[in-house]
């Protein structure tokens, strides 16, 4: 197994270096993403789509996190998201792809500055043998649910995990990740993208992103892929989701993230009336990371 290291989150914001980084994301990344395919019913799946999915639902339920899956919602390039019912109410339940139909191109500038100290495992990551493919698959997940954990126990604006908080709890899950679903079964949370805002929402909506993305700073995160994509409005309200990548100071590539973030939340705000660009807008975040954090939420026994 993969060992991390994480960066102490006492980041120095004022650093002139920050948009000086060579890895530069002039262009925001473009993820090749796929129309949302609407909510299919299970019944109307084949039965290859089927198959791999069945075994880890029906694990779900054995370990009782989830009671009924209720419709696939929306298939990605990386998972594919669930509703589901579950102990504790509406489940979204993300259940990343067969390891070899991944891509993990994309993988390398988040894995970058990771420590990995077991050298086999390293050697077996690095040239994508099937075991290493496997680690580096429960690595993204289990990365995942650790985000999860961390920003939402700090107050973030984040989904709650539903698996956890220890890791051998979130682990029994992998290859998929719970969480609780925003909205409801019936009318689940649009994407900011895909939402059609009135001018005063769309300002308000901009406002909360902004200090979701200063939330993040303020704890020494850089999202990796911070646009209306990966932005839930429900009740007025947006939520942050999609956490794998995830990338501390650690990484070498910590401030092009940033900026790139900063870039594609200004890009992907023009379809809602808002026009800002990428160095201002990062400037904006880095000033309400001065500002005071969230009120934490306690973790009961
Ligand atoms: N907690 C949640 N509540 C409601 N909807 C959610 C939740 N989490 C994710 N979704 C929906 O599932 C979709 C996929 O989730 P996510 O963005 O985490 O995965 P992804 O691998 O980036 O998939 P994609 O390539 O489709 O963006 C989101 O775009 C959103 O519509
Ligand atoms: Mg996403």
């Amino acid at each position: 197994m993969s060992a991390r290291t994480h960066a102490p989150s006492d980041q120095d914001w004022t650093d002139p270096d920050w948009l000086d980084d060579p890895w530069t994301a002039a262009e925001p990344r473009r993820r090749g993403r796929k129309k949302p395919v609407g909510r299919r019913q299970l019944a109307q799946l084949t039965a290859d789509e089927d198959s791999e999915q069945d075994d880890v639902i029906r694990r779900l339920k054995d370990l009782g996190h989830i009671t009924e899956v209720v419709a696939e919602l929306k298939s990605g390039k990386e998972a594919t998201a669930y509703v589901a019912r579950g102990p504790r109410g509406s489940v979204l339940v993300k259940l990343y792809r067969d390891l070899q139909a991944r891509s993990f191109k994309d993988d390398r500038v988040y894995r970058a500055g990771q420590v990995i100290l077991d050298v086999r495992a390293a050697k077996a990551m690095h040239n994508r043998t099937r075991k290493g493919l496997e680690m580096l698959q429960q690595d993204w997940v289990l990365s995942e649910y650790a985000h999860l954990w961390t920003l939402w126990t700090a107050g973030l604006n984040v989904p709650e995990p539903l698996a956890g908080p220890h890791p051998t709890a979130y682990a029994d899950t992998i290859p998929a990740v719970l969480m609780r679903l925003i909205g409801t079964e019936d009318h689940v949370a649009p994407r900011l993208s895909d939402a059609h805002l009135t001018p005063e929402q769309a300002r308000s909506a901009w406002d909360q992103s902004l200090d979701g993305m200063a939330d993040l700073l303020r704890l020494g995160y850089a999202h990796g892929d911070y646009s209306t994509y990966n932005l839930l409005w429900q009740e007025d309200t947006v939520t942050i989701i999609d956490f794998p990548q995830l990338s501390t100071r650690q990484n070498p590539h910590f401030q092009g993230l940033l900026a790139r973030d900063a870039q594609s939340l200004a890009t992907s705000f023009r379809k809602h009336g808002i026009h800002a660009d990428g160095q201002s807008v990062l400037r904006d975040v880095q000033r309400r990371a001065l500002g005071p954090a969230p009120e934490p939420r306690l973790l009961l026994p």
